[in-house]
Order: structure tokens, then sequence, then C-alpha cells
């Protein structure tokens, strides 16, 4: 890893004063940067911030909110909770993985754009079937064809 990318690691944990306390949100920021928890990036902080490596790679796999494999830049999350799974969200799911290619257990492309998930109620069911992107866009009473216009929309903007 470049000499760089351990300076803006180094700048977030001393943005924290290197207070244990503030593992969490540490390590939230880092995965801002990085996308996702690499190994070499948590011995980085256990030994900067002179701590354990075993309470950082603890905090790293107990939160959902925390990868320690690669992720795509867009993270689309398929709900399949019980009300988009009865108004269609597998075939949604179906159509996005079959256009990335992704196979078996396969999340994220191997040109790190996209990752897939399905995961449990987000909380809106009135809007079923839902999907999310990175988070913060929210598509509403998807189908097969809109979610692969979404996908469309992310690929051209990747192109230009
Ligand atoms: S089941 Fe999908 S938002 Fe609730």
């Amino acid at each position: 890893m470049q000499q760089r990318k351990f300076q803006r690691l180094q700048n977030i944990i001393d943005g924290h004063e290197g207070n244990v306390s503030h593992l969490i949100a540490i390590l939230q920021e880092v995965q801002e940067e990085y996308r996702y928890l690499p190994e070499e990036v948590l011995t980085y902080i256990a030994t900067a911030m002179g701590i354990p490596p075993a309470t950082v790679y603890g905090v790293a796999t107990f939160y959902a909110q925390f990868s320690m494999i690669p992720k795509g830049k867009y993270v689309i999350k398929v709900c399949d909770g019980t009300a988009c799974h009865v108004r269609g969200s597998e075939p949604i799911n179906f159509a996005l993985r079959k256009e990335l290619k992704l196979t078996g257990g396969e999340q994220t492309t191997k040109d790190l754009q996209f990752t897939v998930e399905t995961v449990s109620c987000l909380g809106a069911c009135g809007l079923a079937p839902v999907v999310v992107v990175n988070e913060n866009e929210v598509h509403g009473q998807m189908t097969p064809a809109g979610v692969l216009e979404v996908l469309k929309k992310f690929q051209v903007q990747e192109e230009n």
C-alpha cells in the first residue's frame, strides 16, 4: 500500500486524537476512504492506536456495516423483506446479477464497480419492492426492467 494511503489513515486517527472510544467512528471514516477494511489497514490502526489487533478485528467483524472484502463503487441493495419479496424482489435480484455476470455467491463485479446485496426490510414497505443505491438513492416499486435502467445510468456515467 502506498505511503499516501497510510497518511490519510493516520490523519483520520489523528482527527480523533487516537481516542480508543472513537474506534467505530474511525473505522467508519476509514471504510468510506477505502470502501472496505483491508486487513493491513486494520493492523495499521491497531498499531497506531496501541491496541490489540484482535480488538480492532473484533469490532470490524461484529458490525454488519463493516466489510472486510472489497465492495464496488455502487452498492445496490435489493430488499428481500416480506413485502418486497411478495411483490417480486427475486426477479429484480436475478436480472441485476445476470446483467452484471455475478455467479454463485459473488456480490461484487471484478472491476469493483458494482456490488449487489440482498437485505431484509428497509422500512419502506409501502414502496415495495425497494432498491437502494449507496444508502441514499431509493427506488420504489421497482421492476426487473426498471433496475436495469438504473444500472445503465451508472454504467453510462462511468463511461463518460
Ligand atoms: S420489506 Fe422491503 S422495505 Fe420492507
